[in-house]
């Protein structure tokens, strides 16, 4: 794969598929511009080395139909604040209009497109919308890491219809630092994994199996592995199919010597409310009616504990219902521990983010990775989809 520095970039018009899915509250302000900052290094060095910059992105899920609430307008006017000078916005992101618009650019112009899932096509990757993207420019790049695991037209068909092609400075820095971690780890490496859906961290699980030292279980998927041990888990729906492959699972660690740590506490309570009354309990008392929300004490300590000698750490998924101030203690008392550890630690996906930003950590942390779904995929072992095009 080639990236943008490995390009000749001057006078020419640079298509760059970035992921400008922004939050935004009610009002449509944006509440969180991480995603809009961190592709500025590879938009600023198409400004200094003479391009004309196109960036398309999109926002939400309007399921192919123009949707204004879920316009990219406003992120618009955040990246001209953030650049300190113009960005045109396009009404669209195909058609005659946008055609104009970005024959008439000059050198250092900077245009953002209106949202491609306005088109049906690009969800379904669909080809003739693809072309009509590539025929905007002279060079595709793609420095959206948090959309690689999608097939979509803006980062798949189009790389069929482009001269040149390749990656930012983002993507970059997501792939040198995983791989860092996956091909090369300062040993121990430990992987922490928390979070909700036992289905998609078995897979983690499985994959990190013969690269970690040790596995640190929190949230909600750690109960799937109590239940295999034998415990009750009080009031908890769990994925039943998986409680076999959990015991299986923690079975082969025995056997292949890695080092397994589960809760032995949680705080429990009957809702998953702020106001709802709430107790510690071991991992064997988890009485019928009520539903572990969040790690316990006891377990922060021993968590603690099992970190110290990391010197490579992943972590992702949060260890419990953090959004409640009640059942948040576990994962901010890991967002302390992995800030203050000596080792190279990444985080990303499932929220994980987010804690580290509650907490007023973001800094202390060797790499926080923009993808959501797409970090997990990579966890998982599987291949991008939008990597591969770049690749092919
Ligand atoms: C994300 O927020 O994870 C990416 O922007 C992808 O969005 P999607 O899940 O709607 O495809």
């Amino acid at each position: 794969m080639r990236y943008i520095d490995e390009l000749e970039i001057k006078g020419k018009r640079v298509f760059i598929r970035v992921d400008f899915n922004v939050p935004m509250d009610d009002s449509g302000a944006i509440t969180d511009d991480r995603r809009i900052r961190v592709v500025l290094p590879t938009i600023n060095y198409c400004l200094d080395h003479g391009a004309k910059v196109i960036l398309a992105s999109h926002l939400g899920r309007p399921k192919g139909k123009s949707e204004p609430r879920l316009s990219l307008a406003p992120v618009a006017r955040r990246l001209s604040r953030l650049l300190g000078k113009e960005v045109m916005f396009a009404p669209d992101c195909v058609g005659e209009e946008v055609e104009k618009i970005v024959n008439s650019m000059r050198e250092q112009d900077v245009v953002l497109l209106e949202n491609l899932r306005f088109h049906e096509g690009e969800e379904k990757n669909d080809e003739s919308f693809g072309k009509k993207l590539a025929s905007l420019c002279d060079i595709y790049i793609n420095d959206a890491f948090a959309t690689s695991h999608r097939v979509h037209a803006s980062n798949v068909a189009i790389t069929k219809f482009v001269k040149e092609k390749g990656a930012g400075f983002l993507m970059r820095n997501e792939l040198e630092y995983f791989r860092k971690a996956m091909e090369s780890p300062v040993r121990p490496f430990i992987a922490v994994i928390g979070g909700v859906k036992v289905s998609d961290k078995i897979k983690v699980l499985e994959n990190l199996s013969d690269k970690v030292d040790k596995f640190i279980i929190g949230g909600f998927i750690s109960l799937t592995f109590i239940k295999a041990m034998g415990y009750n888990i009080g009031n908890v729906e769990i994925e039943e199919e998986y409680v076999s492959i959990a015991s299986k699972f923690m079975k082969k660690m025995k056997e292949k010597r890695i080092k397994f740590y589960l809760p032995v506490d949680y705080v429990i309570a009957q809702r998953m409310e702020p106001s709802a009354e709430t107790k510690i309990v071991t991992f064997q008392e988890i009485p019928d009616g009520w539903t572990p929300f969040d790690v316990g004490p006891a377990t922060t300590s021993l968590f603690s504990e099992a970190l110290q000698n990391g010197k490579t750490i992943i972590w992702n998924g949060p260890m419990g219902a953090f959004e409640i101030d009640a059942f948040s203690r576990g994962t901010f008392a890991m967002v302390q521990f992995i800030a203050n550890c000596h080792a190279l630690t990444i985080v990303g996906g499932g929220d994980t983010d987010v804690a580290f930003q509650k907490v007023g950590q973001f800094a202390n942390v060797s790499y926080i990775s923009t993808g959501g779904g797409a970090f997990l995929e990579l966890l998982q072992g599987k291949t991008l989809p939008a990597i591969k095009a770049l690749e092919e």
